[in-house]
């Protein structure tokens, strides 16, 4: 007798790093004929619930996509509004995040930033750097095109000291020249907005991601949502390559 086909495996298991490109606030408000940064301030919200979320199932890295290095394209009315909602969020929600073990962290380019929000961004990862429920990272001002290039200019940079052998160069220690350095791969990215594209997030790291696209705009994801995507990674099947 013949015995039945294995089932293909499935993860099974919550996913240790989340990353979300929060994508679609501004529809979300001009739906309504509402200005668009209505839908920013509504964005909150769903931060918050997400944040909650991850630490319930025991997620331990969240990446929160909130402005892209291309998001300095776009009208300095846009632009001031969403600086004051990231220094509002940052005083209001602080405490709570402490207190809560959540752990901080930025990754982006902090040259265009003024000067009080880079401070801002400083006193939180130093008042968290203890914590340890979750790590939620805020990619602001961020894009990894510019991350992988200022890493290959740091290595580059060793390799002309002296300090560093061509051949040294490897996947690992790549990894740890980039902003991400000690943070594992996302192992689920999700965009809202019905949009199917990575818009400049996390592109080295996420070569074995996980990807789900939902139509929800951002205002609108919830944590039940949030719930359905974590189940939704669960039953998938993660291959790298092999065969199972
Ligand atoms: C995402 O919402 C937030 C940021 C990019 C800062 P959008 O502002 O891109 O909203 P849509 O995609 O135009 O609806
Ligand atoms: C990606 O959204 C960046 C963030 C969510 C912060 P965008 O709205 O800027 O991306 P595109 O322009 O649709 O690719
Ligand atoms: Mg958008």
């Amino acid at each position: 007798m013949t015995s039945a086909p294995s089932l293909p495996e499935t993860i099974s298991s919550p996913p240790i790093h989340v990353g979300i490109i929060m994508d679609g606030n501004g529809r979300w408000a001009e739906e309504r004929g509402w200005p668009r940064v209505e839908g920013h301030r509504r964005g909150i919200e769903a931060v918050r619930q997400v944040v909650k979320c991850s630490i319930q199932s025991g997620i331990k890295y969240l990446t929160l996509y909130g402005f892209s290095i291309e998001n300095w394209k776009r009208p300095s009315q846009e632009i001031e509004f969403l600086m004051g909602l990231f220094r509002l969020y940052l005083r209001e929600e602080l405490d709570e995040l402490d207190e809560g073990g959540v752990r901080l962290r930025f990754i982006g380019y902090r040259g265009l930033l003024d000067k009080d929000i880079v401070t801002l961004i400083e006193e939180a990862e130093d008042r968290t750097k203890g914590n340890k429920v979750l790590t939620v990272i805020v990619a602001f001002s961020y894009g990894a095109r510019q991350e992988i290039t200022s890493a290959v200019r740091d290595v580059a940079r060793q390799v002309l000291a002296g300090d560093l052998d061509i051949d040294q160069i490897d996947e690992i220690m790549f990894s740890e020249h980039l902003e991400t350095a000690g943070i594992p791969d996302p192992d689920l990215v999700i965009r809202t907005s019905g949009e199917h594209r990575i818009s400049n997030f996390l592109l080295w790291q996420s070569a074995y991601s996980e990807f789900l696209f939902t139509d929800t705009l951002w205002p609108e994801f919830c944590e039940e949502e949030f719930q359905g995507a974590i189940n939704e990674y669960k039953r998938r099947e993660r291959r790298y390559g092999d065969i199972v």
